[in-house]
């Protein structure tokens, strides 16, 4: 499959690849409970973890297995998020979050408009798909504005560490060319 382009501006945001000296201002958008509440992974304790996570994501992005980047406010030039997509053969999944003081201004509908489109015009993939925690409606809202289905729910499918307890149901959201 093609790379992606490093940065693509939108009309508000910017994507831009994601890099290791972006761990301080990730580790802060990602320190707050609420964001980090439906996440698969422990909230991170350090903005050292937050590097680690970041150098494994250059090489990811080296290797063509997850593109990752930076949503910036374009206004401002202030990290608002990442958005991610990971291809494997015909298909790819996507995975974002935002800091909270730049939910409900678009910016997670925008950013996935452009990886969206990016990957539909890629003539290998004919599916692209995301899951959710079956709770996590503002995600289902983004990824339903994005022109995914619901396909279904996959009980006791993911751990979400940062709310504990039993394996929660997950949603699972796909666009296939079908659709086009
Ligand atoms: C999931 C998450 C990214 C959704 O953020 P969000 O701000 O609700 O989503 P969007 O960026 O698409 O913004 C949509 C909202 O902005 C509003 N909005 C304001 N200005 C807008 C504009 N110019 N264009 C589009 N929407 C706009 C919309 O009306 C909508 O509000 P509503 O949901 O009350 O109807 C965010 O809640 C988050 O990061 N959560 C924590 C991490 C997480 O759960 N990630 C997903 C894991 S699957």
């Amino acid at each position: 499959m093609n790379t992606p382009p490093e940065q693509i501006d939108g009309v508000r945001v910017r994507l831009r690849r994601a890099t290791p000296e972006d761990a301080p201002a990730l580790f802060l958008a990602a320190a707050n409970p609420m964001v980090m509440k439906y996440m698969e992974w422990a909230a991170q304790t350090s903005d050292t973890q937050a590097r680690q996570h970041l150098e494994g994501a250059a090489q990811r992005w080296n290797e063509g297995a997850e593109f990752q980047w930076i949503i910036e406010d374009q206004a401002s030039g202030a990290l608002a998020g990442t958005i991610s997509i990971r291809p494997k053969g015909h298909s790819a999944d996507i995975g974002y979050f935002l800091a909270q003081a730049h939910w409900r201004k678009g910016f997670a509908l925008e950013a996935g408009q452009i990886v969206v489109a990016w990957l539909k015009a890629q003539p290998e993939i004919f599916r692209i798909w995301a899951t959710a925690d079956a709770e996590n409606t503002r995600s289902h809202k983004v990824l339903e504005r994005l022109g995914l289905k619901r396909e279904g729910t996959l009980r006791m499918a993911s751990c979400r560490p940062n709310i504990g307890g039993d394996p929660r149901d997950t949603a699972l959201y796909a666009w296939c060319k079908r659709d086009a």
